[in-house]
């Protein structure tokens, strides 16, 4: 049987089964042609340069992703929080804000946009992917459904959105997207049980090569959500378990890691733990964690952050750039980018400036945090509210 099989990693994983794999493994070392096929490069897509050139571009010195990929129902919730109505009006003038402040691509180098943003126009009739383009900014896009219930496990959640995808992307890179993201959860409190990390990990594993295959640069986030009192050691032990699954599955998928960026969450306490820990400890378990389990082929770590105040998590991001890195260690925040600029807009064509320059303070403050050279000196008492709600969605 071995004689009949096509020697690449991937027909190891995709034609056959166990007994197939063995075989393979046993021929294989008898043979010298054989064990020269069996260490093919990963599986190289039509897109596998310009891949590598996105991530990379994304992963730039002082550079981040301003992430406004809210659902719409997510989006009525910031337009609710100043009082507007969830109307597809509020959300492009919202929208539209974000992404025409001015010198913005000096410090954001992409943005995840949700589908309604990708197709729309500013109120001028300018495409929001040309806005982005002008000012240097990769556009992206969240392609995953969103969760739901996981039956059969501890009240924990999985993730939709295999079914269609490579048609859902190929559109997607028309429109101009030219990375995607796919955003699961796992929750410590409730386990996590060992088929809810394993379902969140292959599904970022199929995603991940699905996206890569139709020219985008999948973002990986599984998200270590802040729910619960535990310590920040709990956190580091989930979260090397979670990276360690999913890099199994990447590898499985045939993932071409120069060509991946990932989103993780922070290792930090429980929301509800007793005490709370600095900047310089969070940054000490984070990159230990990731260290373990993250190869130096991945170009970028972007941070999401989950709950955090802005300035915290800012402060996170320059403690985690104190020390030389072998991945650019940077920012994909949504809360951490938006609350002040909406707390300062209101909903008012007068606050737009106002709005514009609060983003713009954000996106440079966490620069300089990519960049380890920030201070929290100055910072407003907006910036330092957190923002954390128990059972978050997205
Ligand atoms: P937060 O920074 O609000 O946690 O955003 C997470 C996210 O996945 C946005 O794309």
């Amino acid at each position: 049987m071995a004689a009949t099989l096509k020697l690449t990693p991937t027909s190891q994983w995709v034609s056959g089964g166990a007994g197939r794999s063995s075989d393979f493994r046993r021929s294989s070392l008898r043979t010298p042609a054989r064990r020269s096929a069996a260490v093919t490069p990963i599986r190289a897509s039509a897109y596998s340069d310009e891949l590598v050139q996105t991530a990379k571009s994304i992963a730039s010195p002082g550079r981040g992703i301003l992430a406004i990929d809210e659902s719409n129902a997510t989006c009525g919730k910031r337009l609710a929080s100043i009082g507007l109505e969830n109307t597809e009006p509020n959300r492009q003038a919202y929208r539209q804000l974000l992404l025409t402040t001015p010198g913005l691509g000096e410090f954001i180098s992409g943005a995840i946009l949700f589908e309604e943003t990708l197709y729309q126009s500013t109120t001028d009739g300018k495409k929001m992917v040309d806005c982005l383009r002008d000012a240097k900014i990769m556009p992206g896009i969240k392609v995953d459904k969103g969760l739901v219930p996981l039956p059969g496990s501890n009240n924990e959640s999985w993730c939709q959105g295999l079914d269609g995808l490579a048609s859902r992307c190929a559109e997607y890179y028309k429109q101009g997207a030219r990375f995607a993201k796919w955003r699961t959860v796992v929750s410590i409190p409730c386990g996590p049980s060992a088929l809810a990390v394993k379902e969140a990990a292959w599904g970022l594993a199929r995603y991940a090569s699905i996206a890569q295959d139709n020219g985008l640069v999948p973002i990986v986030e599984p998200e270590i959500l802040l729910d619960g009192d535990h310590a920040i050691e709990r956190t580091f032990e989930v979260a090397q378990k979670v990276w360690a699954e999913v890099f199994f599955y990447l590898s499985q998928n045939n993932v071409l890691l120069e060509g991946t960026l990932l989103k993780p969450s922070m290792v930090t306490p429980g929301a509800d733990h007793k005490t709370k820990a600095s900047p310089e400890t969070i940054a000490k378990f984070t990159l230990n964690m990731l260290k373990r389990t993250v190869p130096p082929a991945v170009p970028g770590i972007m941070f999401l952050s989950g709950g955090q105040s802005e300035m915290e998590a800012t402060l996170n991001l320059n403690a985690m750039n104190q020390s030389l890195n072998p991945w650019h260690v940077s920012f994909s925040y949504a809360r951490a980018l938006q609350n002040s600029v909406l707390k300062t807009w209101q909903g008012r064509p007068e606050n737009l400036e106002a709005a514009q320059k609060a983003l713009l303070a954000r996106a440079k403050a966490n620069s300089l945090a990519q960049l380890g050279r920030y201070t929290s000196e100055g910072e407003s008492d907006e910036s330092k509210a957190g923002m954390f709600q128990k059972g978050y969605t997205y």
